[in-house]
């Protein structure tokens, strides 16, 4: 799929006022710091449409961005940053929490984790979450540059073990990207394409 344009269209933290368009819309979601604002760049082609930051909790509401005036990508905060205060974090997991249940447009979530690392507990639990609320997902791992290329496939190995021996019966759909070298755009890309078409008529 080829990107034309994609526009920010606004930011807030309240389920009921995201956009209304009937379009579907693709959400990022995963640990802070873990790649989602740069993904969504490398993606749109757009370095500077999402915030991104060295810094983990850059991002801190609803970021909606429509792609080719058809789909939105969406930008959510991280979880498990350790920094901000428990009340904070609370009123983030509200808003996260009811965007997932009540977003109706939402087709697909992707959660992101950063290769590198061992499979962690509160990704294990989100993409549960996720399953057991009807939420369909893709895995998508982060910052393969960050990896020789002979490890990653041990690492995504890895991961589909830990994923079997816990909840579930397959590997969710996966892909392996690297913002920093395009890694992973096209096959998105592709990915996303395809839902489109599928859902055409559905909206
Ligand atoms: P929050 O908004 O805080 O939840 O973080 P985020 O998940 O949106 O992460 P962000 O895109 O802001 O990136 C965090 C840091 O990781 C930045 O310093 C990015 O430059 C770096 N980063 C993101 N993707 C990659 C990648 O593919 N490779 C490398 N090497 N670094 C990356
Ligand atoms: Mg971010």
């Amino acid at each position: 799929m080829k990107i034309k344009y994609a526009e920010f269209i606004m930011s807030n933290s309240d389920v009921a006022k995201c956009p209304k368009d009937p379009i579907p819309e693709y959400a990022f979601i995963g640990r802070s710091n873990v790649g989602k604002s740069s993904l969504i760049n490398m993606l749109t082609n757009h370095k500077g449409l999402a915030k991104t930051s060295g810094r983990p909790g850059k991002t801190q509401l609803i970021n909606h961005f429509k792609v080719n005036g058809e789909w939105f990508l969406v930008d959510l905060p991280g979880y498990g940053y350790a920094r901000v205060s428990k009340k904070h974090k609370k009123t983030f997991q509200k808003y996260i929490t009811e965007y997932f249940r009540k977003r109706k447009q939402l087709v697909c979530a992707f959660v992101l984790v950063d290769i590198r690392h061992e499979p962690q507990k509160i990704d294990m639990e989100f993409m549960e979450w996720l399953g057991t609320n009807g939420i369909p997902f893709c895995i998508i791992f982060t910052k393969a540059d960050k990896l020789k290329p002979t490890d990653i496939e041990s690492h995504t190995n890895a991961y589909r073990k830990k994923m079997l021996a816990d909840v579930w019966e397959e590997m969710p759909q996966h892909f392996v990207t690297s913002s920093a070298h395009g890694t992973g755009r096209e096959d998105l890309l592709s990915y996303i394409g395809s839902v489109n078409e599928e859902l055409k008529g559905n909206f």
